[in-house]
């Protein structure tokens, strides 16, 4: 079966062919990182302009990529899928209305994905040992989420973030520093040329809870960096070394915890802070310890990704969870909560 996912939650204009969940044929990203930069953070009247500009051609790359054009969609193409939430309403709109449009002309039927559906299975892309139950941590610019997948579309949520997403910490801790946006890879280049322990940043782990907290992290860089000297780059490795050593160990150690009180001998990541190499380490050497098995997924399914959207999407065909959009209505959800199906 193959899958025509697009992808367009918040500033990325993505677009993959998928054959049966794992034969990634295409997998194009337009990121609009040049256009938010400048502003240090997404605008989102400017993302769904963008989104606008590029769906087209990302949707005919990915088809001339996995060898399909317009001519030939019909006979090619057994499905199409869309991320309808959570998101950004404008950058979503248009992900779907294309989504829907194709589906109406091609007579295809539609599957609805859950954005954080794609970032807890991305790992399942590449490795097929990954199977439920596993313990899932997305970590991206929007969502830190812990979630037990017994099955796909069947999920127990046991915690998240109360303030900050453990990405948008990282983007805020740069900014503090006068680092460009997005600020998590540039924070992960620095740090490693910092010392760890340069500055003891505080280890939020709400103890009795499996939610997280990062704006402390991010005050306390504030505090640091107004009597530091930012000018100078080893002081700025330094920070950045700490501030990431601390949310590396919060998270981590929270997650091997839920892993351990829940008899789970999986974890996967996903979303963009799953790009972090310490994390990644981190979680490599504590896993190991723990006898866990870890998923990691590739950088480019760590990030926002349509591939990841046709995987879900595989897996809910195969449960006949479709639309057709001349019978049923689809809208967009922003605040699209982790549902089970
Ligand atoms: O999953 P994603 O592409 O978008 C959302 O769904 O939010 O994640 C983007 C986030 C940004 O906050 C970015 O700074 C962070 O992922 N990120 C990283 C790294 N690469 C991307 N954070 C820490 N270290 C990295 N290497
Ligand atoms: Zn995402």
């Amino acid at each position: 079966m193959k899958i025509l996912a697009i992808e367009t939650s918040c500033d990325d204009t993505s677009s993959a062919v998928v054959e049966n969940g794992t034969e990634v044929l295409s997998n194009i990203i337009s990121s609009q990182i040049p256009i938010h930069a400048k502003y240090n953070g997404v605008v989102p009247e400017l993302a769904s302009r963008a989104h606008i500009q590029n769906v087209n051609i990302v949707v005919e790359n990915a088809l001339k990529n996995a060898g399909i054009s317009f001519e030939t969609f019909s006979d090619n193409i057994d499905c199409i899928s869309c991320t309808y939430g959570p998101g950004l309403a404008g950058s979503l709109l248009v992900g779907v209305m294309t989504a829907k449009t194709l589906s109406y002309i091609y007579k295809k039927p539609l599957i609805p994905i859950n954005h954080i559906e794609g970032h807890i299975f991305s790992a399942a892309i590449e490795n097929k040992n990954l199977k439920p139950p596993f313990l899932s941590v997305v970590i991206s610019g929007g969502h830190t989420e812990l979630v037990i997948i017994k099955d796909y579309g069947k999920y127990k949520f046991l915690g998240g973030t109360r303030d900050d997403a453990c990405g948008e910490a990282f983007d805020k801790a740069a900014k503090i520093l006068g680092l460009a946006y997005p600020g998590g890879p540039i924070i992960d280049k620095f740090a490693k040329q910092g010392n760890p322990d340069a500055v003891k940043f505080t280890r939020p782990m709400l103890k009795g809870t499996w939610d997280f907290s990062f704006s402390g992290i991010k005050t306390a860089v504030l505090n640091y960096s107004k009597k530091a000297d930012i000018k100078n780059q080893k002081i700025i490795n330094d920070i950045c070394a700490s501030f990431q050593q601390a949310v590396a160990e919060t998270v981590v150690t929270k997650a091997v915890a839920a892993a351990k009180e829940f008899s789970l001998n999986s974890v996967a990541l996903g979303g963009g802070v799953s790009c972090n190499s310490q994390i990644r380490e981190m979680f490599a050497s504590e896993c190991k310890k723990n006898k866990i098995n870890l998923f990691l997924p590739s950088p480019v399914f760590c990030t926002d990704n349509a591939a990841m959207v046709a995987h879900v999407a595989y897996h809910k065909a195969l449960k006949k969870k479709f639309y057709y959009p001349s019978k049923n209505v689809l809208s967009i959800k922003p605040s699209l909560e982790l549902e089970n199906w």
